[in-house]
């Protein structure tokens, strides 16, 4: 069975990407413009001579167009025409973990399946001629630092997102071995991702998720959780991580996922595939330098456009501009602290949206949904203009995704 193939174009040396790519389940070849070769995905460094760039993107534009990874150094200019809606910018130097996921992201965006752990192609029909119910979009509620508030925004969200649109929502609880939204919300819970880890991937069906998921009664919203037995998290793999989120982004307009504060690896899959990531912050030093370092790793990764900054408990400690200013980007929302209500809710099993809806804190989540429902709103916050201007340019991404 075929690996999918990249075409690899670039500057210099190439060994570790080629490495990293086989290891990860691709089969690298590199460009050569007397050899074509029928890529599923393309890496072309913008920097190259510009003829042989403008060649390589010419012969990837047939009838299928190849989804492309364009490689851009700080001052580079990409070649007239160069660089469509469906291509990829990522800034130079890329690790090659990083060249790893956003191919991996590149694939599911232009809904084809993941190379699976032996290497072959996942190639189970029913999975790959399911009906598309439309595009989901998929929010990742993300924070490197434990406890600041991720699976609270997430439930609330998503029911808030619900209650705004009507629409499909999902809450996928990914916090794999530790987090369990059905501790907080209060949900008829069946079964998890961890019961379908026996199974083979061709087995991953709808129907398999489709049982997996409980309904939250009051609000209509979706829940699919990783399990509740922390013996058994290790069995969650990656792959099925990202089946249940294809699934899941195939048959709801909305899925809001909720994340383990860390880089591990399904963390970081659950990220690169986030049509927006929510990094959630509140005002102390300690969560800022997090997410600073945090922010610093998602422009290495080519994630840096799909952030959006959400302060917790924000009526306390350093002020949205300081932060702001600090993390080089705008604060998108902000959430005040209301301890009591929160433990009332979250004991009895309901979202703060629903249980206090009159309260400052559950407006400001209802905000928060904004951000997804009606997403042209303005930031609260303007940031420094110099990070702006850079962040910006990693934005293409945010209308393709
Ligand atoms: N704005 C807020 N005001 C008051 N309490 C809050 C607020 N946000 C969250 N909390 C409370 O803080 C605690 C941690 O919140 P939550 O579980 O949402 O964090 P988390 O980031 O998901 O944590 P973990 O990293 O452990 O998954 C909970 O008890 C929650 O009720
Ligand atoms: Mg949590």
């Amino acid at each position: 069975m075929e690996r999918p193939i990249i075409l690899l174009a670039v500057d210099g040396e190439a060994e570790s990407y080629l490495d990293a790519l086989r290891r990860a389940g691709f089969a690298p070849v590199l460009a050569d413009p007397a050899n074509p070769v029928a890529a599923d995905l393309a890496v072309i460094d913008c920097d190259l001579d510009a003829n042989l760039v403008t060649a390589l993107v010419a012969s990837l534009n047939g009838d299928t167009k190849v989804p492309t990874i364009l490689l851009v150094g700080e001052g580079t200019e990409l070649p007239k025409g160069i660089g469509s809606a469906v291509d990829e910018i990522a800034l130079k130097p890329l690790l090659s973990e990083a060249l790893v996921y956003r191919l991996q992201a590149l694939l599911i965006r232009s809904g084809r399946h993941l190379p699976v752990e032996s290497g072959e192609w996942a190639t189970d029909e029913e999975l790959s001629t399911a009906q598309v119910a439309g595009e989901g979009h998929v929010i990742s509620v993300f924070a490197p630092k434990g406890g600041v508030g991720k699976t609270t925004v997430s439930v609330n969200v998503a029911v808030a997102l619900r209650q705004q649109t009507r629409a499909e929502v999902l809450l996928f609880d990914a916090d794999v071995g530790v987090g369990n939204v059905t501790s907080v919300l209060d949900v008829p819970y069946k079964l998890g991702l961890a019961d379908l880890a026996d199974s083979p991937p061709e087995e991953w069906s709808d129907a398999a998720f489709e049982q997996a998921v409980s309904i939250h009664a009051a609000s209509g919203v979706k829940v699919l959780t990783w399990g509740t037995d922390p013996a058994q998290s290790e069995r969650v793999s990656v792959d099925l991580l990202l089946a249940a989120l294809r699934w899941a982004r195939n048959h709801h307009s909305y899925v809001i996922v909720d994340n383990h504060p860390g880089y591990d690896d399904r963390t970081m899959a659950m990220l690169t595939v986030a049509n927006e990531i929510f990094l959630v912050v509140t005002p102390e030093v300690g969560a800022i330098k997090n997410s600073s370092q945090f922010l610093e790793l998602a422009r290495e990764l080519g994630l840096a456009g799909v952030v959006r900054v959400i302060v917790n408990r924000a009526n306390h400690g350093i002020s949205l501009e300081d932060m702001s200013n600090s993390l080089g980007l705008p604060i998108a929302a902000s959430v005040v602290s209301n301890g009591p209500k929160a433990v009332i809710a979250s004991n009895e099993g309901l979202p703060l949206v629903t249980k206090f809806p009159r309260e400052k804190i559950s407006d400001d989540l209802h905000q928060v949904a904004r951000l997804i429902s009606q997403p042209d709103g303005v930031p609260i916050t303007e940031s420094s203009a110099g990070l702006r201007r850079w962040w910006t340019r990693l934005g293409t991404r945010t209308s393709q995704a």
